[in-house]
């Protein structure tokens, strides 16, 4: 049906895709080997430390976020090792549950989901480690199943403090929203992936790599072959790639680098603040809770806690009339919050309409007056004016 063609995506990921990346998505393939494909690489790689903010290598991974987190730790740690673990949310939980298939003893530091970690917990378990056993700080920037960001730049202090530890992050959903300044922070290994802030669709996943983590590198006994990120350094070396790269996504991926640089990273975070403000501030307008903290939102995902409403009816709902995907809880949350996604190519127009969206179905559900629905759209607007 031709109307499912407007579909709007406002879920934090996979996340709406520019009309010149699609463009340059469907052009020919091109040989991975040939001079104008090393072109590319070198060009995209550039612009990849550009949006890292580091002076690392920053490798192309096909596959997953999650293959670029797995990357993380099977090339830096060894059978055995003790690290700690953050967990708030689903992919919290994800970084435990890879540590312990792959046999690394896990202290855990946890936090209810909706609240975020606690930076002097970590603290205090660095600090009690005299005799510096603990190999890595484990842990999610952006938590995307709850709306939460995670104070990562105290974190890394304490982390940074430590000395040998080494951070390995997921930052899949605050990388391209909010700033990552990855040489800054002292960040190790950092994870993420293309159907996010990157505006392109899933298939590529990128991690970038300290010093110190290619250092560890050399002595991680873990099991690898495809995600042997030493592989990738080399090929990196003469702007290759160790096997058959998705080479329309890097396509694609140059032409998304190219419209961030185009807007400057500054902007990029202003936008997704913005939007992240008039969303969660048009949420309390409509009387409906944000299930995260307020200090403590994410600038990619907000989470809206739906109390007497079944999430999932709504969401359906909102899908079929206004044609805006929104996402639903995870686990025990299921049917009880959803989630809107303002991640990526998102512009100041959708904020409106999903607002209006929200608004319109719980003036049909009897749940708010017009009143306020009108009050939750002037907020987006005040909002929305700040620039
Ligand atoms: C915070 C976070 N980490 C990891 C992932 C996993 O990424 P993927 O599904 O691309 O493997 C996601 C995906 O939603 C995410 O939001």
């Amino acid at each position: 049906m031709a109307i499912q063609e407007k579909l709007s995506l406002m879920i934090p990921g996979p996340t709406p895709v520019p009309e010149k990346v699609l463009q340059a998505l469907s052009k020919h393939p091109i040989g991975h080997r040939s001079k104008e494909f090393q072109d590319l690489v070198e060009s995209t790689s550039k612009n990849l430390q550009w949006l890292h903010q580091t002076q690392n290598d920053v490798l192309i991974i096909t596959g997953s976020g999650t293959a670029a987190m797995e990357a993380g730790i099977i090339n830096t740690l060894s059978k055995g090792d003790k690290v700690i673990c953050g967990e708030n949310g689903k992919f919290g939980e994800r970084w435990v549950k890879v540590a312990k298939e792959f046999g690394l003893e896990v202290i855990k530091i946890d936090s209810e989901w909706g609240t975020p970690l606690n930076p002097e917990d970590f603290k205090k378990v660095l600090r009690e480690d005299k005799q510096k056993e603990i190999k890595a700080v484990i842990l999610t920037h952006s938590e995307t199943s709850t709306g939460v960001i995670n104070d990562l730049e105290t974190i890394s202090s304490f982390i940074r403090e430590h000395n040998t530890a080494l951070s390995i992050v997921d930052c899949v959903t605050s990388l391209g929203a909010c700033n990552v300044p990855v040489d800054k922070w002292h960040l190790d290994v950092v994870a993420s992936g293309s159907q996010k802030g990157y505006m392109i669709p899933p298939g590529l996943s990128f991690i970038s790599m300290s010093q110190k983590a290619w250092e560890a590198a050399e002595t991680s006994n873990l099991p690898k072959f495809y995600l042997n990120l030493k592989s990738y350094k080399k090929s990196l070396l003469s702007n290759s790639n160790p096997y058959t790269p998705a080479v329309n996504l890097v396509f694609a991926l140059d032409e998304a680098l190219k419209m961030m640089r185009e807007e400057g990273l500054d902007n990029i975070f202003i936008r997704h603040e913005k939007h992240k403000l008039a969303i969660s501030n048009a949420v309390k307008a409509l009387n409906l809770k944000l299930f995260a903290d307020e200090q403590c939102l994410s600038p990619s995902v907000t989470a809206v806690n739906t109390e007497e409403i079944n999430a999932e009816e709504f969401r359906k709902t909102i899908k079929n009339k206004f044609d805006i995907l929104l996402a639903g809880g995870q686990d025990h949350l299921k049917g009880k919050i959803f989630r809107v996604g303002h991640l990526g190519y998102i512009n100041d127009r959708d904020i409106l309409s999903v607002i209006s969206a929200i608004s319109n179905t719980l003036l049909d559900l009897g749940k708010i007056t017009t009143i306020q629905a009108g009050e939750a759209l002037a907020v987006v607007s005040k909002h929305l004016e700040k620039n």
